[in-house]
């Protein structure tokens, strides 16, 4: 008790002494003294300056690409883990009257790393304290907040109910603040459209610091915000989300045919048909480079169809032996299960393991760096494209891809429904993975420069004028601007044209009405008219 009590008294004078700043102090020292005075008393908490014992564990809890949490990565000023609301507002107007930048971090899967790395001094705030998740089923609907993971969404919506669920992304671990922001899509998409589509409400803190719901914001803002971003328009406390029912039982099955198994006229058929399925049929195929024979000396490609029906394995196998037989796909192949045991399965965790799986966040840092690139298919691949393509991944040997398709829902859309413009037409997106495990700046120029070429290489066969590209796999070659406050509106332009198509003008309306300055910015914002 003794030695706690100490604890506490060293760290308090030691905040005392931080917080003894005048209006000469430098604008960090200004920045912890205004905070102190603003929010809750429990601010002394929540704050983690470089020189805090766990200001490195708390940082690297949720960084998940190695690429930009090495030693040598910029390191914020201080974190500032929202431990309640208080502690949002008084980021928001300390820095602004600092002059001091935030990055705004849920789940941390940014994947260029922009909600906890810039070039210019910043402070992080890490809505990860704010994690509840209250469902209320008679109504169908959950108070979701930004800090909540997707695994933690599905599991308390399943020990409520196993016939409501939620379209969201596959894995688990992925936040809802940024996830949710940038459209959010999942395998039920094709059935219930994005995360987005399925949002009724949020609240969040603007740039006056007021804490604001979907009323008072208006409709234009609570546009804005499901689809356009995170980081732009304010910062998200919680989203309102409208459940959806599944059946009780769902099938899914995974099935892998190398090029000796023919897989490229099932990947060309794929193509065809994917987007017409009834809509409960899901249908992702996965692209990985593979060694085989018996002296694992040659590669091939392999293609992962993963499947999930919203129904009977007899009613699936039927649906596909009419169309799409070549699959070959038999009843041995097909799990029926609830679900939220499906999440998992398509997770890639074993069959049997606990649902509390869901709630695991990860205990170390990854130490894995990756680049994610998108496009969109409007027309099939011929077949000669196909083999150009895998002989080219077959000799980089790092690149993986995930082709999901569109249709039903997402083809129903609108547009402009959403800032999501990515509906009618789209056969399926790309998802380009390039990981490695290698430290250092010359590694990742390599697989850099295998991921740009791969990206190059594609054109001929994705969309065009503008090359369309999803947001949530966010990719700063597309175009992007210098954090320091000239945010150049050609260059939010040309990757604002990419994510967003027309709905990125409308967008910038937006913004020059809730946050003029340009307050809230990173490389990829969208920018207020005047800047
Ligand atoms: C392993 C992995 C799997 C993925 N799977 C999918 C998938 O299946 N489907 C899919 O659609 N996407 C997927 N993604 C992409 C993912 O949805 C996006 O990276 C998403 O932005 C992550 O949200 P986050 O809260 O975890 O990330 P963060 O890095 O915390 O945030 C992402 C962006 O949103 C901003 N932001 C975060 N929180 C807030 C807030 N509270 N208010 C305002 N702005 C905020 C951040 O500043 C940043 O710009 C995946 C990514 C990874 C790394
Ligand atoms: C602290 O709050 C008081 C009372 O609201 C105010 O007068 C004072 O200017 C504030 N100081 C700082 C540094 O924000
Ligand atoms: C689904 O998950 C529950 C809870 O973990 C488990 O009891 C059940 O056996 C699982 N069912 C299947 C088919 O995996
Ligand atoms: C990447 O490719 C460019 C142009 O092809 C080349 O100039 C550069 O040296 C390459 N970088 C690495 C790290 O391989
Ligand atoms: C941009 O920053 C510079 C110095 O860093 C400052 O002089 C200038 O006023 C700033 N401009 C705006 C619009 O904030």
């Amino acid at each position: 008790m003794a030695s706690i009590t100490s604890f506490w008294f060293l760290l308090l004078s030691s905040l005392t002494f931080l917080f003894s700043a005048t209006s000469d102090s430098p604008p960090f020292e200004n920045f912890l003294h205004c905070l102190s005075n603003y929010s809750s008393s429990s601010i002394s908490k929540a704050i983690y300056t470089q020189n805090h014992p766990s200001f490195l564990s708390i940082l690297h809890m949720h960084t998940h690409n190695h690429r930009f949490s090495a030693a040598t990565a910029p390191k914020p000023l201080a974190i500032v883990t929202a431990l309640d609301e208080s502690h949002v507002q008084g980021t928001v107007v300390c820095a602004k009257s600092n002059g001091l930048q935030i990055r705004i971090r849920s789940g941390g899967h940014d994947c260029e790393g922009l909600s906890y790395v810039s070039d210019v001094p910043f402070i992080i705030l890490d809505m990860f304290p704010f994690g509840s998740v209250d469902v209320d089923i008679a109504d169908g609907t959950a108070w979701v907040q930004a800090g909540a993971t997707l695994g933690q969404v599905y599991y308390h919506v399943a020990e409520k109910s196993r016939v409501h669920a939620f379209p969201a992304g596959v894995c688990p671990t992925v936040g809802a603040g940024g996830h949710f922001s940038g459209g959010g899509y999942g395998n039920l998409m094709r059935k219930y459209g994005l995360s987005v589509d399925n949002i009724v409400d949020a609240k969040l803190v603007d740039v006056n610091a007021n804490i604001l719901d979907r009323k008072s914001m208006g409709e234009d803002q609570f546009w804005a915000i499901r689809g356009g971003g995170g980081g732009s328009f304010g910062v998200i406390l919680s989203w309102k989300i409208k459940l959806v029912f599944v059946t009780p039982k769902v099938t899914v099955f995974k099935v892998r045919r190398t090029l000796e198994d023919g897989a490229r006229d099932l990947v060309y058929k794929w193509q065809l048909i994917a987007t017409k399925f009834p809509e409960e049929l899901f249908i992702r195929v996965m692209h990985d480079v593979i060694m085989y024979d018996t002296q694992k000396a040659k590669k091939t490609i392999q293609v992962t169809f993963i499947g999930l029906f919203l129904g009977k394995s007899d009613n699936m196998l039927s649906l596909v032996d009419e169309s799409f037989p070549e699959l070959g796909l038999k009843k041995s192949d097909c799990i029926e299960m609830p679900w939220i045991n499906s999440t998992l399965y398509w997770y890639n965790y074993p069959i049997g393991t606990p649902i509390e799986a869901l709630l695991d966040v990860p205990k170390e840092p990854l130490t894995r760096s990756f680049k994610t690139m998108s496009d969109y298919v409007k027309r099939p691949i011929p077949k000669s494209g196909l083999k150009s393509m895998w002989d080219f991944m077959i000799k980089s040997e790092s690149v993986r891809m995930e082709w999901n398709p569109y249709g039903g829902k997402m083809h129903e859309i609108s547009a402009s429904e959403t800032p999501f413009p990515h509906r009618a037409g789209i056969l399926f997106l790309i998802e380009y993975l390039t990981s490695w495990g290698q430290d250092g700046v010359e590694a990742a120029g390599d697989y850099l420069n295998i991921s740009r070429s791969f990206y190059e290489f594609m054109r001929p066969y994705v969309s065009h004028s503008p090359r369309e590209a999803f947001l949530n796999y966010r990719d700063l070659d597309i175009g992007s601007n210098h954090p320091s406050n000239v945010t150049k509106m050609d260059i939010a332009r040309r990757f604002g044209s990419k994510y967003f198509k027309n709905n990125f003008e409308r967008l910038v309306r937006v913004k020059s009405r809730v946050d003029p300055h340009n307050f809230f910015r990173h490389e990829q914002s969208i920018p207020p008219l005047s800047h």
